[in-house]
């Protein structure tokens, strides 16, 4: 019997990856600060899993988001999408990873132009991007908003952001994220700022989207419950080490590092 030993080829792929903050001479001191905010970091993602980054605040996680956004460099280390070296992508070719690689925030408030409407928002990707015509961008901007359960979309089209409820504003930032048919989505604590309930439902959702166009997800977050609902894998950060990574289900039941450990008995109820 041949055995088919071909793995697939990972989208993300991190090794030693550090960035350290210089802080300026501050209010109470003259000298320089160094903040190590992501420590010699190794990480692969395979193509259309939902990887999660737990870990408490200041730890890091969102430094890791930025770095992948391509919205800060790393200090040390090497970064590669598909296999390719992003680190030193410039001009056409970082317009187009930016195209690739999108992000979803904490607070849709800040995330979304108050003064763009629904429609708008989510037309703004496809314009600046040269997608399409006006007709295709129309029929895009539909089906995305029927995709994240805002439907009938003609009703959500001319809303602007303040007359939606949280749930649905943070559907709108999934749409504008989506449009683009991006490849990788890093979602920093989407739902933190949400109940439970609609936490579920936007969780469930974005399983929909992975499901849907083999997309790939880092999903950022504080709370061990959610990464558990929603992850395949995660990785344990801590201080700006990953202290572990390994299937979602075993790294909760049979944790291996002393601090995954500690997190689990911080969070004994579960909830999120
Ligand atoms: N631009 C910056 N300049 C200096 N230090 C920074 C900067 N951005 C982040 N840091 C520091 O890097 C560390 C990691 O920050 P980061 O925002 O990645 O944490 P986090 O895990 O996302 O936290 P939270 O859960 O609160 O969002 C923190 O100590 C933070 O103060
Ligand atoms: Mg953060």
């Amino acid at each position: 019997m041949i055995e088919d030993n071909t793995q697939p080829a990972p989208i993300i792929e991190l090794s030693g990856v550090t960035k350290e903050y210089r802080t300026k001479a501050t209010f109470f001191s003259k000298g320089y600060t160094n903040v190590m905010a992501m420590d010699n970091i190794s990480l692969t993602l395979q193509r259309g899993e939902i990887f999660g980054l737990v870990g408490q605040s200041g730890s890091g996680k969102t430094t890791l988001g930025r770095l992948l956004l391509k919205l800060e460099s790393p200090t040390k280390g090497i970064m590669k999408f598909n296999g390719k070296p992003i680190n030193d992508l410039k001009g056409k070719d970082l317009k187009t990873y930016r195209s690739k690689v999108q992000m979803i925030f904490q607070d849709p408030y800040q995330s979304l132009n108050p003064h763009l409407s629904i429609a708008e928002t989510i037309l703004e990707p496809l314009i600046v991007n040269k997608i399409g015509d006006i007709h295709s961008r129309k029929e895009k901007v539909i089906e995305t908003l029927d995709t994240v359960s805002l439907a009938p979309g003609k009703e959500y089209y001319d809303r602007f952001p303040h007359q939606l409820s949280g749930g649905q504003r943070q559907r709108v930032a999934i749409a504008r994220a989506i449009v683009l048919d991006p490849e990788f989505i890093v979602a920093d604590e989407p739902t933190s700022m949400l109940d439970a309930t609609i936490a579920i439902q936007l969780f469930k959702l974005l399983q929909q989207i992975r499901k849907k166009y083999n997309m790939t997800f880092l999903f950022i977050t504080h709370n061990l419950a959610a990464a558990q609902f929603l992850c395949d894998r995660i990785a344990v950060i801590h201080d700006g080490v990953i202290v572990e990574t390994g299937p979602t289900d075993r790294v909760i039941q049979q944790p291996e590092h002393p601090y995954t450990k500690k997190l689990i008995q911080a969070q004994p109820k579960f909830n999120f």
